[in-house]
Parts: structure tokens; C-alpha cells; sequence
């Protein structure tokens, strides 16, 4: 399936306890919405995300130089806050075209409410739509919520090498890389 297709769904309304969320893409206008969420996530957990994220310059390249088949950001929006923001990436050649990588971040006072679930679970649906074949996701050894979020949907630690990552502090941790196969068994089925 075509990424303008799977875009079109969008924006979806999904309940979360008694809020209503409306789930739909990044868009060139969300600059300032995208950038006060970042800003709501503790500095001690920034230091594990990969971006300045709290740099206004940086929120604007990613609103301008919007790529879907490329960067697929599926934001989570309560009124006209952004609550929550999970990403489908894709290598679109060479050796990992077949992989796609999620992310996913949540805004302090909407977690435990199994948001990140739902955002990355609505990637998961996705990536097969795409026809990925697997699915990674990258932590910090540390990034304990998110590991067991991951665990919980089915992926697997596929690799864990100590103290091989800097955080923005330059301070090392364990790089945990987790991964599942999405491919389904018609597909399997129908090869050889
Ligand atoms: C990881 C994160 C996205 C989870 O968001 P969320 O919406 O609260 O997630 P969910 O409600 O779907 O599930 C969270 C799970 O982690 C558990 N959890 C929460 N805090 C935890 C902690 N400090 N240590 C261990 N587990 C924790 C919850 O209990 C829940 O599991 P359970 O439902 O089996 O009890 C959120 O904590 C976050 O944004 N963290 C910072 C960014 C990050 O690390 N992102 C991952 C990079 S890929």
C-alpha cells in the first residue's frame, strides 16, 4: 500500500479514559505544539532522546521538511496539545529497506494510560501495510518504561552492548537494540 493511502485514514478519535484524542500526522503548522510538548518532557529523559528536541530549529525542519515515506511522526493531540508523538522510520534502501524503526515519546501528565501503546500499535498496522517485514526499536539501557512497553507488544532484545552510547551529557550507557518480525504467515506461505 501506497504512504499516501495509509495517510488519508487520518486524523482518527480514539478515547483515552474519558479525553478524546485525535491521532493524525505532523503538519507544517504544529511547530509551536510540537515544541511545548518537547519542552514539557524532563531534561533527564531528553538526554536520551537522539535530537535537540527543545532547539525551536530543530521542530521547524522537521514541520518543513515534511517526508511521510521517510519520517511517518503520528501525533497524539488532546484540544490543541500535543500529548504524545510516536514515529515510523524507514531506510528506504540498502540493507535495512525491509526495516522500519519506531520512537515514541508521551507527555508526562498522559502516561500510564497505555497512549504510547496505542500510538505505536497504529505504526505497528501501518509498517505491514508498508510491507516492512520487521520492526527495531533503540533505547538506552536505562529507558526502562519504554523497554517494557516494547516487551509488551512483542518484540524481542535483539542486542545489548554496554556502555556503547553517549547520552546529550556526553555520559555512556548500555545501547539496547529490540526488534520483531511483522512479515505474516500468508506472506511466508507464499515464498519458495
Ligand atoms: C516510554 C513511554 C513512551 C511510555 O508511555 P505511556 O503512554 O506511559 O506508556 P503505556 O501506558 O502504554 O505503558 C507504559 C508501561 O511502562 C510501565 N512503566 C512506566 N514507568 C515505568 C518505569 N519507570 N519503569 C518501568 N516501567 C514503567 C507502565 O507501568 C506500563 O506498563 P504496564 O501497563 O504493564 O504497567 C513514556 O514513559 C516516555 O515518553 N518516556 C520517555 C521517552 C522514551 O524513553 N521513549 C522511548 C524511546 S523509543
Amino acid at each position: 500500500m501506497e504512504i499516501e493511502a495509509i495517510i488519508e485514514r487520518y486524523p482518527k478519535t480514539k478515547k483515552l479514559d474519558t479525553t478524546d484524542i485525535v491521532v493524525r500526522p505532523l503538519q507544517p503548522t504544529d511547530v509551536r505544539a510540537f515544541h511545548e510538548f518537547f519542552s514539557a518532557i524532563p531534561e533527564t529523559e531528553r538526554m536520551f532522546l537522539k535530537h535537540r528536541v527543545t532547539d525551536i530549529k530543530v521542530i521547524r525542519e522537521w514541520c518543513k521538511n515534511i517526508d511521510y515515506g521517510r519520517n511517518l511522526p503520528l501525533l497524539a493531540v488532546a484540544g490543541n496539545k500535543v500529548v504524545g508523538d510516536a514515529t515510523l522510520h524507514q531506510y528506504l534502501g540498502g540493507w535495512r529497506r525491509h526495516i522500519g524503526r519506531l520512537s515514541v515519546v508521551v507527555h508526562p501528565e498522559f502516561r500510564g494510560k497505555r497512549l504510547a501503546q496505542l500510538l505505536t500499535t497504529e505504526l505497528m498496522r501501518i509498517a505491514r501495510d508498508l510491507a516492512l517485514e520487521q520492526l527495531e526499536a533503540e533505547f538506552m539501557g536505562d529507558q526502562q518504561a519504554a523497554r517494557k512497553l516494547f516487551a509488551r507488544l512483542g518484540f524481542d532484545e535483539l542486542l545489548v552492548l554496554p556502555g556503547y552510547v553517549k547520552d546529550m551529557q556526553a555520559i555512556p550507557h548500555d545501547y539496547v537494540l529490540m526488534g520483531k518480525v511483522i512479515k505474516t504467515d500468508e506472506e511466508f506461505a507464499g515464498e519458495g
